[in-house]
Order: C-alpha cells, then structure tokens, then sequence
C-alpha cells in the first residue's frame, strides 16, 4: 500500500502565499506514484485550493484541519461535513492543539468522527498516547507525541513503529497509523521505512514548498 504524506498547515497561509506554494509543489510532484499526498490547508483556502488542483491535474488531494460535531443549524463558526463533502478526502479530528487550546474532548471527537463518516469523508483521529486510541473507532489514526510537536525533537522511529503496532493490536489489523511531531526531509525516510507506520503529517516543514518537494521526494525513494 501506497504510504501517505499529510501536510497541516495550521493558522497559515493567504491565498497568495498559498497559490506560491502550489504552483512549486504541484509540477514538482507530478511523477511521483508511490506515495499518496494531501494538503490541510485552513478552511478559508479549500475552495480556491481546490480549484486549482483540478485544472492543472495536480497528484495532490485536500484534508481538513477540523469539523464541526454537529450537522447542522445555529452553530456559529462551525464547518460542517456536509459543507466539506467533495472538496476534501480526510479530515484530523483531535489534534492536540483542538484539545489545548479550543477544549475539544473525546466525547466530541467522536461526534466529529460520526459526521465525518456520515458526509463521507475520511476521519484521521490524533491521538498522543496509547490510552486514547481505545475510545475511538476508526481506520485511520495519527499519532503525534506531545514533545515532539513544533518542537525540532521528533520521537524515534522505531517507537514509532512500536506505538503504531500496538494502535493496530488495539484497533484492528487493517488500521491506518500516521506518525506527525518534527518531521522533515532529513528524517522522513527513517519513519516510512518503519513497516509499521503507514505514512506521516509534517506541519512546520510543509509550509516551505521547497522542503516539502525534498521530503516527498526522499519518502518516494524508499
Ligand atoms: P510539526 O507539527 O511537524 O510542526 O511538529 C505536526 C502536527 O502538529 O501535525
């Protein structure tokens, strides 16, 4: 199976720097096939993002940072899945910096998971430890240890790879473990090589499109 590459963005890019961005990464991944890439970028740019993808035919689909966990109605603020349906693939539910900063819970990151499904998108569920992987059912799980997140210091790919095994024994043999905290193209081929981890979510170093073109292309080489 092909691995995948996510990058998240966060609170960062305009239109302008982001159209930059793509028109670096779209040509330079044009030929690359054994790996599957997809951009969260904040909502704001979905559209546009969106747009431009499809009629340059770039190998690149879009993710979602977030969805609200209600379907719809009086929700100021809220994105909705069914607002995403067709514009994104996968949707991070969870990431730690929701739990931070905005309060998220497990009880609403499963609602989330709930909408996502139902509006048929893909829910990638963040979790920073073993203990939260047991709440949730899905398919698809990125695990990001809180020290390494931003913070330069990734975890060790084989403990990686250990903590994507274990996630697979507790979730069932055909779930999908992403690996996210400090990736960049000097280390990204140590963690695609782990038969375990099935892919990984740069944040920091995909915002650069040059470094992100280094580190598809370093994963794709394995
Ligand atoms: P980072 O972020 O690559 O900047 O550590 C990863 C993430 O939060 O998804």
């Amino acid at each position: 199976m092909k691995k995948t590459i996510i990058g998240n963005w966060k609170s960062n890019k305009n239109e302008k720097e982001a159209l930059q961005w793509l028109e670096v990464v779209g040509p330079g991944i044009m030929r690359i096939e054994n790996l599957e890439i997809s951009i969260a970028p904040q909502f704001s740019l979905l559209n546009l993002l969106n747009k431009e993808i499809k009629d340059e035919h770039y190998q690149l689909s879009l993710s979602a940072q977030d969805v609200s966990p209600f379907e719809e109605g009086s929700y100021t603020g809220e994105v909705s899945a069914k607002s995403l349906t067709g514009l994104i693939k996968y949707v991070l539910i969870g990431h730690s910096e929701r739990r931070k900063y905005f309060g998220e819970t497990d009880e609403m990151i499963v609602q989330k998971v709930k909408m996502a499904l139902k509006y048929g998108l893909i829910p990638i569920v963040c979790i920073s430890n073993l203990k939260q992987a047991r709440h949730f059912d899905t398919n698809h799980i990125l695990y990001e240890p809180l020290f390494a997140i931003g913070s330069g210091e990734s975890d060790t790919p084989e403990h990686a790879n250990q903590m994507a095994r274990k996630i697979k024994e507790t979730l069932g043999e055909s779930t999908n473990v992403l690996y996210g905290g400090s990736v960049d193209s000097e280390n990204v081929i140590s963690f695609v090589l782990q038969s375990q981890v099935d892919g990984v979510c740069v944040g920091g170093a995909s915002l650069n499109p040059q470094e992100f073109l280094k580190i598809i292309e370093n994963a794709s080489a394995i």
